[in-house]
């Protein structure tokens, strides 16, 4: 029986780099470290952490109660100007994790909010990296989701707009609204900061559902994108699974199946792919 694992499954990226900078930092303090925020939506992660001595500050109220000194690592999501300020003037040891991809919009909407333009961020405005970005804009900024808050956007004929993503936003849903933006007759910029990381995490797996017969999907339960790749897998292979880890695993579900596939949502831990896959391959 023959097993193909996907590529992409697990962690992307600025999130893998995140991670790994959080257990390096570990590694080489004595004293109780910091994330601002869990650093993935894991929770088997989050408390391999607390073992090695990092904990999660969840508002600005636990920051500042923190002592001088202290290292907060910024996770991959990023955070507002406002939030580093308030860092460094507690004396606080900043590693900064931020992911590459996610620090270039907070530039892009620095600099053109600071030429004057207002920004227009399409995203989630309750995510914590939209959050983040809004906090680089210096003048205004709005977030739009929706198509009824697309239509519904206006400003100043005489104003310049700079539409910039959030990096997990549906491209096509993006280029849709930035349309309705346009239509409405402004100076308009738009900069598609959309990641594709999540885009090629589902191709692959589409491509990969497309051809076995068993699916293992892995990753947390409430896990947006884990529940979107296997909605993607499940329309390609019947017999699809969703596990969170090995012990959801229904082994005899999948004992007739010539060739199985695996893939995992961007919070899960590599280990947890490892362990599911050498099982399987042990098992047939
Ligand atoms: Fe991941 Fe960074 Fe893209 S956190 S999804 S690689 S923007």
């Amino acid at each position: 029986m023959e097993v193909k694992l996907a590529k992409t499954a697990g962690f992307c990226f600025g999130v893998k780099r995140a991670v790994e900078t959080v257990y390096k930092e570990a590694e080489k303090n004595n004293e109780t470290i910091y994330t601002f925020g869990p650093i993935i939506h894991n929770e088997q992660v989050v408390e391999d952490l607390e073992k090695n001595g990092v904990f999660v500050v969840n508002s600005v109220e636990e920051l500042k109660k923190l002592q001088p000194g202290t290292t907060v690592i910024v996770r991959s999501h990023g955070v507002g100007k406002a939030i580093y300020d308030l860092m460094e003037a507690c004396g606080l040891q900043i590693v900064d994790a931020t992911c590459p991809f996610v620090k270039k919009i907070h530039r892009i909407v620095e600099r053109e909010s600071k030429a004057g333009k207002s920004i227009v961020i399409i995203g989630n405005d309750k995510h914590p990296e939209v959050e983040g970005i809004k906090g680089w804009v210096c003048g205004k900024v709005t977030v739009i989701e929706t198509f009824d808050e697309a239509k519904a956007f206006q400003m100043d004929a005489n104003e310049q707009l700079c539409i910039v993503s959030q990096t997990t936003f549906n491209y096509n849903k993006f280029q849709d609204l930035v349309e309705i933006i346009c239509e409405k007759g402004y100076d308009v910029e738009s900069i598609n900061t959309i990641c594709n990381a999540t885009e090629e995490r589902q191709t692959e797996a589409k491509l990969i559902a497309g051809t076995v017969d068993g699916m293992i999907v892995i990753g947390g339960s409430h896990s947006s994108n884990t529940q979107k790749l296997f909605e993607i897998c499940k329309k390609e292979c019947e017999n699809t699974h969703y596990i969170q880890t090995l012990e959801d695993l229904d082994i005899d579900s999948l004992k007739n199946c010539e060739c199985i596939g695996i893939t995992a949502g961007a919070s899960t831990p590599n280990n947890i792919i490892e362990e599911v896959q050498k099982h399987v391959r042990i098992k047939f």
